[in-house]
C-alpha cells in the first residue's frame, strides 16, 4: 500500500529547514504533498500564490513530491488526498506543547491520519520563516537559511 503524507505550513517563506523536513520524509513515504495554508492566523508577507511557487521552485525537482495549497482544515485537505500522514517539524522542546495539541486535535477531527514528527539537521534547529524575514529586512545575509531565488523575493518585498 502506498502511503501519502503531507506537509502542512505557512511557508511565508519555505526555509532550507522545511526543505531538510521534506526530503527527510520522501526517505519514509512514497508521496509528499507540501499542503501550503491559505488559511492561516498568521499575517504573511507573501500572498498564497507567491508561497506556493516559491515552494515549487524550491522543491520543484524533488521526485515525489507534490506542492499545493488548501484553504480550510488540514484534516479535511488530508482526507481529500487521501493522505494517511501528516508531518511536522520538531525544532526544539519548545515546539513540542502546541504539536501535540495540533496533533491531538487533528486526530480528533480525522481518525484515520496520523501525525509524523520529525526533526531538522542541528544548523536548522534555530531557524524559523519569522526569524529568515526579520534578517532580511535589516539587510542580514539570509543565504544560508534560503534558496537563492526565496532570497532575491525576500529582497525584493523586504529591502528594496
Ligand atoms: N525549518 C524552519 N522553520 C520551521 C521548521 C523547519 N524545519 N519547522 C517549523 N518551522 C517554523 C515555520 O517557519 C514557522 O515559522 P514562523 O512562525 O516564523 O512563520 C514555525 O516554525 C511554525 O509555525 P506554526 O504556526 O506552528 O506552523 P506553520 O505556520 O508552519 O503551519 C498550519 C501551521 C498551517 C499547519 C496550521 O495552522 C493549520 O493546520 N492550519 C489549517 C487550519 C486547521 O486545520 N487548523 C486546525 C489545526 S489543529
Amino acid at each position: 500500500m502506498k502511503v501519502t503524507a503531507i506537509y502542512p505550513g505557512t511557508f511565508d517563506p519555505i526555509t532550507n529547514g522545511h526543505t531538510d523536513i521534506v526530503m527527510r520524509a520522501t526517505c519514509l513515504f512514497d508521496n509528499v504533498i507540501v499542503a501550503v495554508a491559505g488559511s492561516t492566523s498568521k499575517k504573511t508577507v507573501f500572498s498564497l500564490d507567491e508561497r506556493v511557487k516559491m515552494a515549487s521552485k524550491v522543491l520543484g525537482d524533488i521526485e515525489n513530491v507534490e506542492v499545493s495549497s488548501f484553504e480550510g482544515l488540514v484534516t479535511d485537505y488530508a482526507k481529500s488526498r487521501d493522505a494517511g500522514v501528516i508531518i511536522r517539524g520538531l525544532r526544539a522542546v519548545s515546539d513540542f506543547e502546541y504539536e501535540f495539541q495540533m496533533a491531538s486535535m487533528n486526530r480528533q477531527l480525522y481518525a484515520k491520519t496520523e501525525t509524523a514528527f520529525l526533526t531538522p539537521a542541528e544548523q536548522f534547529s534555530y531557524i524559523s520563516s519569522s526569524l529568515v524575514r526579520e534578517v532580511a529586512s535589516l539587510g542580514g545575509d539570509v543565504s544560508p537559511f534560503v534558496h537563492k531565488d526565496v532570497m532575491q523575493a525576500l529582497k525584493k518585498r523586504l529591502n528594496g
